[in-house]
Protein backbone atom coordinates (compact mmCIF):
# COMPACT_ATOMS: atom_id res chain seq x y z
CA UNK A 1 0.00 0.00 0.00
CA UNK A 2 0.53 3.34 -0.51
CA UNK A 3 3.01 4.59 2.45
CA UNK A 4 3.58 0.79 3.40
CA UNK A 5 7.29 2.45 4.78
CA UNK A 6 6.39 6.06 5.81
CA UNK A 7 5.54 4.90 9.39
CA UNK A 8 9.15 3.45 9.94
CA UNK A 9 11.95 5.44 10.97
CA UNK A 10 14.38 3.78 8.84
CA UNK A 11 12.21 5.24 5.78
CA UNK A 12 12.18 8.73 7.00
CA UNK A 13 16.14 8.30 7.30
CA UNK A 14 16.22 8.19 3.66
CA UNK A 15 13.52 10.11 2.59
CA UNK A 16 15.51 12.60 4.55
CA UNK A 17 18.23 12.55 1.83
CA UNK A 18 15.83 12.03 -1.45
CA UNK A 19 12.76 13.18 -2.66
CA UNK A 20 10.52 9.97 -3.53
CA UNK A 21 10.57 10.36 -7.14
CA UNK A 22 14.54 10.07 -6.35
CA UNK A 23 14.19 6.77 -4.42
CA UNK A 24 12.06 5.56 -7.65
CA UNK A 25 15.43 6.17 -10.06
CA UNK A 26 17.84 4.67 -8.01
CA UNK A 27 17.49 0.65 -8.21
CA UNK A 28 19.46 0.30 -4.92
CA UNK A 29 17.66 2.59 -2.91
CA UNK A 30 13.63 1.02 -4.51
CA UNK A 31 14.84 -2.24 -3.27
CA UNK A 32 16.14 -0.92 -0.13
CA UNK A 33 12.86 0.75 1.24
CA UNK A 34 11.02 -2.23 -0.06
CA UNK A 35 12.69 -4.74 1.77
CA UNK A 36 12.68 -2.52 5.21
CA UNK A 37 9.23 -3.83 6.24
CA UNK A 38 9.86 -6.84 5.50
CA UNK A 39 13.38 -6.88 7.50
CA UNK A 40 11.68 -5.43 10.17
CA UNK A 41 8.49 -7.66 10.35
CA UNK A 42 8.88 -10.37 7.87
CA UNK A 43 5.49 -10.14 6.12
CA UNK A 44 4.59 -12.91 3.47
CA UNK A 45 4.09 -10.10 0.67
CA UNK A 46 6.64 -7.39 -0.34
CA UNK A 47 5.30 -4.66 -2.61
CA UNK A 48 7.86 -2.62 -4.83
CA UNK A 49 8.31 0.91 -3.59
CA UNK A 50 6.70 3.50 -6.61
CA UNK A 51 3.85 5.07 -6.97
CA UNK A 52 0.92 4.72 -9.50
CA UNK A 53 1.48 8.37 -10.82
CA UNK A 54 5.49 7.40 -11.74
CA UNK A 55 4.71 5.91 -15.28
CA UNK A 56 2.87 9.13 -16.56
CA UNK A 57 6.10 10.99 -16.53
CA UNK A 58 7.50 9.11 -19.37
CA UNK A 59 4.37 9.79 -21.06
CA UNK A 60 4.79 13.64 -20.74
CA UNK A 61 2.95 14.61 -17.74
CA UNK A 62 5.29 17.04 -15.09
CA UNK A 63 4.52 15.37 -11.93
CA UNK A 64 6.25 16.71 -8.69
CA UNK A 65 4.73 15.66 -4.29
CA UNK A 66 3.69 18.77 -2.49
CA UNK A 67 4.49 17.48 1.02
CA UNK A 68 1.21 17.77 2.84
CA UNK A 69 -1.26 17.93 -0.26
CA UNK A 70 -0.07 15.01 -2.05
CA UNK A 71 0.67 14.56 -6.16
CA UNK A 72 0.49 17.47 -8.24
CA UNK A 73 0.23 17.77 -12.04
CA UNK A 74 1.23 21.08 -13.87
CA UNK A 75 -0.32 20.07 -17.37
CA UNK A 76 -3.60 18.36 -16.33
CA UNK A 77 -5.52 16.86 -19.45
CA UNK A 78 -8.24 19.06 -20.50
CA UNK A 79 -8.51 18.41 -24.29
CA UNK A 80 -8.24 15.89 -26.96
CA UNK A 81 -5.02 17.12 -27.91
CA UNK A 82 -3.33 16.64 -24.73
CA UNK A 83 -4.97 13.08 -24.67
CA UNK A 84 -3.21 13.03 -28.13
CA UNK A 85 0.13 14.56 -26.64
CA UNK A 86 0.83 11.45 -24.07
CA UNK A 87 3.37 9.05 -25.20
CA UNK A 88 2.91 5.45 -25.32
CA UNK A 89 4.60 3.76 -22.62
CA UNK A 90 8.29 1.59 -23.77
CA UNK A 91 8.07 0.99 -19.89
CA UNK A 92 12.08 -1.16 -20.36
CA UNK A 93 13.48 2.03 -21.10
CA UNK A 94 12.15 4.66 -19.17
CA UNK A 95 11.24 2.67 -16.19
CA UNK A 96 14.35 0.42 -16.08
CA UNK A 97 15.26 1.37 -12.02
CA UNK A 98 12.07 -0.16 -10.61
CA UNK A 99 12.58 -3.10 -13.37
CA UNK A 100 15.77 -3.59 -11.96
CA UNK A 101 14.69 -2.90 -8.30
CA UNK A 102 11.88 -5.86 -8.79
CA UNK A 103 15.25 -8.27 -9.17
CA UNK A 104 16.99 -6.80 -7.17
CA UNK A 105 14.77 -7.63 -4.48
CA UNK A 106 13.78 -10.80 -5.53
CA UNK A 107 17.15 -11.88 -5.05
CA UNK A 108 16.91 -10.77 -1.21
CA UNK A 109 13.20 -11.84 -0.39
CA UNK A 110 12.88 -15.20 1.08
CA UNK A 111 11.76 -17.87 -1.42
CA UNK A 112 8.52 -18.13 0.42
CA UNK A 113 7.71 -14.08 0.34
CA UNK A 114 5.92 -12.92 -2.53
CA UNK A 115 6.92 -10.10 -4.24
CA UNK A 116 4.40 -7.55 -5.38
CA UNK A 117 4.22 -5.08 -8.56
CA UNK A 118 1.62 -2.77 -9.34
CA UNK A 119 -0.30 0.13 -11.29
CA UNK A 120 -3.04 2.46 -10.78
CA UNK A 121 -6.51 1.77 -12.75
CA UNK A 122 -7.49 3.84 -15.65
CA UNK A 123 -10.13 5.84 -13.00
CA UNK A 124 -8.00 6.69 -10.51
CA UNK A 125 -5.15 7.55 -13.06
CA UNK A 126 -7.59 9.74 -14.86
CA UNK A 127 -8.51 11.60 -11.15
CA UNK A 128 -5.33 12.88 -10.81
CA UNK A 129 -4.55 13.43 -14.64
CA UNK A 130 -7.86 15.64 -15.01
CA UNK A 131 -8.19 17.45 -11.66
CA UNK A 132 -4.25 17.74 -11.61
CA UNK A 133 -3.86 16.83 -7.98
CA UNK A 134 -6.21 15.34 -5.05
CA UNK A 135 -9.71 15.96 -5.05
CA UNK A 136 -12.83 15.60 -2.38
CA UNK A 137 -15.29 14.93 -5.03
CA UNK A 138 -13.93 14.61 -8.49
CA UNK A 139 -15.87 17.20 -10.22
CA UNK A 140 -13.47 18.05 -12.94
CA UNK A 141 -13.48 14.25 -13.39
CA UNK A 142 -17.03 13.53 -13.65
CA UNK A 143 -17.68 16.62 -16.04
CA UNK A 144 -15.20 15.16 -18.49
CA UNK A 145 -16.25 12.21 -18.82
CA UNK A 146 -20.04 13.25 -19.11
CA UNK A 147 -19.40 16.05 -21.56
CA UNK A 148 -16.56 14.49 -23.25
CA UNK A 149 -16.93 10.60 -23.54
CA UNK A 150 -14.82 10.31 -26.39
CA UNK A 151 -11.96 12.13 -25.83
CA UNK A 152 -12.17 10.52 -22.20
CA UNK A 153 -12.64 7.21 -24.42
CA UNK A 154 -9.32 7.94 -26.06
CA UNK A 155 -7.37 8.70 -22.39
CA UNK A 156 -8.92 5.46 -20.84
CA UNK A 157 -7.82 3.47 -24.02
CA UNK A 158 -4.22 5.22 -23.76
CA UNK A 159 -4.11 3.96 -19.89
CA UNK A 160 -5.20 0.48 -20.57
CA UNK A 161 -2.22 0.21 -23.15
CA UNK A 162 0.11 1.45 -20.56
CA UNK A 163 -1.21 -0.63 -17.62
CA UNK A 164 -0.43 -3.98 -19.39
CA UNK A 165 3.17 -2.89 -21.24
CA UNK A 166 4.29 -1.90 -17.31
CA UNK A 167 2.39 -5.10 -15.45
CA UNK A 168 3.47 -7.36 -18.16
CA UNK A 169 7.17 -5.57 -17.34
CA UNK A 170 7.09 -6.34 -14.32
CA UNK A 171 6.11 -9.42 -14.29
CA UNK A 172 8.92 -10.11 -16.58
CA UNK A 173 11.30 -8.45 -14.27
CA UNK A 174 10.50 -10.38 -11.11
CA UNK A 175 6.59 -9.73 -9.92
CA UNK A 176 4.85 -12.59 -8.88
CA UNK A 177 1.52 -10.97 -7.60
CA UNK A 178 0.11 -7.81 -9.86
CA UNK A 179 -2.17 -5.58 -8.03
CA UNK A 180 -4.53 -2.80 -9.87
CA UNK A 181 -5.24 0.27 -7.74
CA UNK A 182 -8.34 1.78 -8.24
CA UNK A 183 -8.21 3.54 -5.24
CA UNK A 184 -11.04 5.99 -5.98
CA UNK A 185 -13.88 4.03 -7.61
CA UNK A 186 -15.77 4.16 -5.00
CA UNK A 187 -16.64 7.54 -5.58
CA UNK A 188 -18.68 6.44 -8.51
CA UNK A 189 -22.25 4.93 -8.83
CA UNK A 190 -23.15 1.81 -10.59
CA UNK A 191 -24.34 3.21 -13.55
CA UNK A 192 -21.07 5.65 -14.28
CA UNK A 193 -18.88 2.40 -13.14
CA UNK A 194 -20.33 -0.07 -15.52
CA UNK A 195 -20.41 2.33 -18.57
CA UNK A 196 -17.39 4.58 -18.28
CA UNK A 197 -14.82 2.68 -16.28
CA UNK A 198 -15.54 -1.69 -16.27
CA UNK A 199 -14.53 -1.74 -19.80
CA UNK A 200 -10.63 -0.77 -19.46
CA UNK A 201 -10.71 -1.88 -16.31
CA UNK A 202 -11.49 -5.53 -17.92
CA UNK A 203 -9.52 -5.01 -20.95
CA UNK A 204 -6.25 -4.69 -18.47
CA UNK A 205 -7.08 -8.05 -16.86
CA UNK A 206 -7.64 -9.86 -20.29
CA UNK A 207 -4.59 -8.26 -21.44
CA UNK A 208 -2.74 -9.42 -18.17
CA UNK A 209 -4.08 -13.10 -18.23
CA UNK A 210 -1.46 -14.80 -20.89
CA UNK A 211 1.15 -14.10 -17.75
CA UNK A 212 0.37 -16.88 -15.65
CA UNK A 213 0.44 -14.19 -12.57
CA UNK A 214 -2.06 -14.38 -10.06
CA UNK A 215 -4.09 -10.05 -9.83
CA UNK A 216 -5.00 -8.66 -7.51
CA UNK A 217 -8.26 -5.58 -8.25
CA UNK A 218 -7.95 -3.05 -5.55
CA UNK A 219 -10.79 -0.46 -3.95
CA UNK A 220 -11.71 1.72 -1.54
CA UNK A 221 -15.42 2.31 -0.75
CA UNK A 222 -17.07 -0.11 -3.40
CA UNK A 223 -19.25 -2.12 -1.05
CA UNK A 224 -21.80 -1.27 -4.09
CA UNK A 225 -20.19 -2.29 -6.97
CA UNK A 226 -17.89 -5.45 -5.41
CA UNK A 227 -20.17 -7.75 -8.31
CA UNK A 228 -18.93 -5.35 -11.20
CA UNK A 229 -15.31 -4.88 -9.66
CA UNK A 230 -15.12 -8.87 -9.35
CA UNK A 231 -16.75 -9.02 -12.93
CA UNK A 232 -14.39 -6.88 -14.49
CA UNK A 233 -11.33 -9.07 -13.34
CA UNK A 234 -9.05 -9.91 -11.11
CA UNK A 235 -8.25 -13.02 -9.15
CA UNK A 236 -8.50 -11.33 -5.62
CA UNK A 237 -10.54 -8.20 -5.16
CA UNK A 238 -9.81 -5.91 -2.16
CA UNK A 239 -11.98 -5.16 0.63
CA UNK A 240 -12.08 -2.30 2.76
CA UNK A 241 -13.63 -2.27 6.14
CA UNK A 242 -16.84 -0.91 5.65
CA UNK A 243 -18.11 -4.02 4.02
CA UNK A 244 -17.83 -7.30 6.55
CA UNK A 245 -15.67 -9.96 5.01
CA UNK A 246 -18.16 -12.49 4.11
CA UNK A 247 -20.49 -10.30 2.84
CA UNK A 248 -18.14 -9.01 0.94
CA UNK A 249 -16.47 -11.98 0.03
CA UNK A 250 -20.31 -13.57 -1.08
CA UNK A 251 -20.73 -10.81 -3.67
CA UNK A 252 -17.24 -10.92 -5.03
CA UNK A 253 -18.30 -14.84 -5.48
CA UNK A 254 -16.71 -17.57 -4.09
CA UNK A 255 -14.22 -18.70 -6.98
CA UNK A 256 -12.35 -15.49 -5.68
CA UNK A 257 -10.18 -15.35 -3.37
CA UNK A 258 -10.35 -11.69 -0.85
CA UNK A 259 -7.89 -9.00 0.32
CA UNK A 260 -8.63 -6.92 3.83
CA UNK A 261 -9.91 -5.57 5.73
CA UNK A 262 -8.72 -4.28 8.77
CA UNK A 263 -9.28 -0.67 9.32
CA UNK A 264 -5.99 1.06 8.95
CA UNK A 265 -7.32 3.11 12.02
CA UNK A 266 -7.55 0.90 14.47
CA UNK A 267 -4.24 0.83 14.47
CA UNK A 268 -4.36 3.44 16.99
CA UNK A 269 -6.56 1.91 19.28
CA UNK A 270 -5.08 0.00 22.44
CA UNK A 271 -3.84 -3.18 21.43
CA UNK A 272 -6.50 -5.86 22.76
CA UNK A 273 -8.94 -3.94 20.44
CA UNK A 274 -6.53 -4.70 17.54
CA UNK A 275 -6.18 -7.93 18.69
CA UNK A 276 -10.02 -8.01 18.88
CA UNK A 277 -10.63 -6.75 15.61
CA UNK A 278 -8.53 -8.94 13.76
CA UNK A 279 -9.69 -12.09 15.47
CA UNK A 280 -13.04 -11.32 13.91
CA UNK A 281 -11.74 -10.56 10.56
CA UNK A 282 -10.42 -14.31 10.89
CA UNK A 283 -13.64 -15.48 12.29
CA UNK A 284 -15.40 -14.27 9.07
CA UNK A 285 -13.07 -15.84 7.03
CA UNK A 286 -13.71 -19.05 8.55
CA UNK A 287 -10.67 -20.72 7.12
CA UNK A 288 -11.79 -20.43 4.01
CA UNK A 289 -8.70 -20.46 1.40
CA UNK A 290 -8.05 -17.67 -0.43
CA UNK A 291 -7.82 -14.57 2.23
CA UNK A 292 -4.97 -12.26 2.24
CA UNK A 293 -5.06 -10.27 5.66
CA UNK A 294 -4.69 -6.87 4.85
CA UNK A 295 -5.50 -3.39 6.32
CA UNK A 296 -8.57 -1.60 3.92
CA UNK A 297 -6.14 0.49 2.46
CA UNK A 298 -2.78 1.88 3.08
CA UNK A 299 -1.01 2.23 6.85
CA UNK A 300 -1.00 5.90 7.92
CA UNK A 301 2.12 7.85 8.52
CA UNK A 302 1.59 8.12 12.02
CA UNK A 303 0.61 4.73 13.13
CA UNK A 304 2.44 3.41 15.87
CA UNK A 305 4.73 0.95 14.90
CA UNK A 306 3.87 -1.12 18.10
CA UNK A 307 0.29 -1.78 16.42
CA UNK A 308 1.85 -3.65 13.41
CA UNK A 309 3.31 -5.88 15.41
CA UNK A 310 0.47 -6.49 17.67
CA UNK A 311 -1.55 -7.48 14.10
CA UNK A 312 1.47 -9.51 13.06
CA UNK A 313 1.59 -11.64 16.57
CA UNK A 314 -2.30 -11.99 16.33
CA UNK A 315 -2.35 -13.72 13.11
CA UNK A 316 0.55 -15.85 13.96
CA UNK A 317 -1.38 -16.77 16.43
CA UNK A 318 -4.18 -17.77 15.66
CA UNK A 319 -5.76 -21.35 16.13
CA UNK A 320 -9.32 -20.50 14.28
CA UNK A 321 -10.81 -19.90 18.19
CA UNK A 322 -14.20 -18.31 17.80
CA UNK A 323 -14.39 -15.01 19.21
CA UNK A 324 -17.58 -12.82 20.00
O1 LIG B 1 5.84 1.40 0.56
C1 LIG B 1 4.89 1.84 -0.07
O2 LIG B 1 4.22 2.79 0.32
C2 LIG B 1 4.56 1.17 -1.39
C3 LIG B 1 4.78 2.00 -2.59
C4 LIG B 1 3.60 2.84 -3.03
C5 LIG B 1 3.62 4.27 -3.06
N1 LIG B 1 2.47 4.68 -3.70
C6 LIG B 1 4.70 5.17 -2.57
C7 LIG B 1 4.31 6.50 -2.02
C8 LIG B 1 2.38 2.42 -3.56
C9 LIG B 1 1.84 1.01 -3.68
C10 LIG B 1 1.67 3.59 -3.99
C11 LIG B 1 0.36 3.56 -4.68
C12 LIG B 1 -0.46 4.78 -4.73
N2 LIG B 1 -0.05 6.08 -4.91
C13 LIG B 1 -1.88 4.79 -4.72
C14 LIG B 1 -2.76 3.56 -4.67
C15 LIG B 1 -2.85 2.97 -3.31
C16 LIG B 1 -3.57 3.83 -2.29
O3 LIG B 1 -2.95 4.13 -1.28
O4 LIG B 1 -4.73 4.17 -2.52
C17 LIG B 1 -2.29 6.13 -4.83
C18 LIG B 1 -3.72 6.64 -4.84
C19 LIG B 1 -1.13 6.93 -4.95
C20 LIG B 1 -1.06 8.40 -5.16
C21 LIG B 1 -0.27 9.10 -4.12
N3 LIG B 1 1.09 8.97 -3.93
C22 LIG B 1 -0.73 10.04 -3.17
C23 LIG B 1 -2.17 10.47 -3.03
C24 LIG B 1 0.39 10.45 -2.42
C25 LIG B 1 0.51 11.53 -1.37
C26 LIG B 1 -0.39 11.44 -0.24
C27 LIG B 1 0.29 11.44 1.07
O5 LIG B 1 -0.36 10.98 2.01
O6 LIG B 1 1.44 11.90 1.18
C28 LIG B 1 1.50 9.74 -2.87
C29 LIG B 1 2.87 9.86 -2.33
C30 LIG B 1 3.49 8.57 -1.89
N4 LIG B 1 3.64 7.49 -2.71
C31 LIG B 1 4.07 8.29 -0.61
C32 LIG B 1 4.60 7.00 -0.71
C33 LIG B 1 5.39 6.27 0.34
C34 LIG B 1 4.13 9.23 0.59
C35 LIG B 1 4.97 10.40 0.43
C36 LIG B 1 6.44 10.35 0.73
O7 LIG B 1 7.04 9.47 1.36
O8 LIG B 1 7.04 11.33 0.29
Amino acid sequence: MRQAGRFLPEYRAVREKHTLLDICAVPELTAEVTLQPIRRFGMDGAIIFADILLPLVPMGIDLTFIPDVGPSIANPIRTLEDVAALRPLEPRETLAPTLAALGLVREELPPETALIGFAGAPFTLASYLIEGGPTRNFIKTKSFMYHEPETFRALMEKLVDMTIAYMTAQADAGAQVLQLFDSWVGYLGREDYRRYIKPYSAAIFDGLSGLDCPTIHFGVGTGELLEDISEAGGDVIGLDWRVPLDEGWARIGEGKGVQGNLDPTVLYAPHDLIRERVQQILTRANGRPGHVFNLGHGVTPSTPVDSISVVLDTLRSWDGAAVG
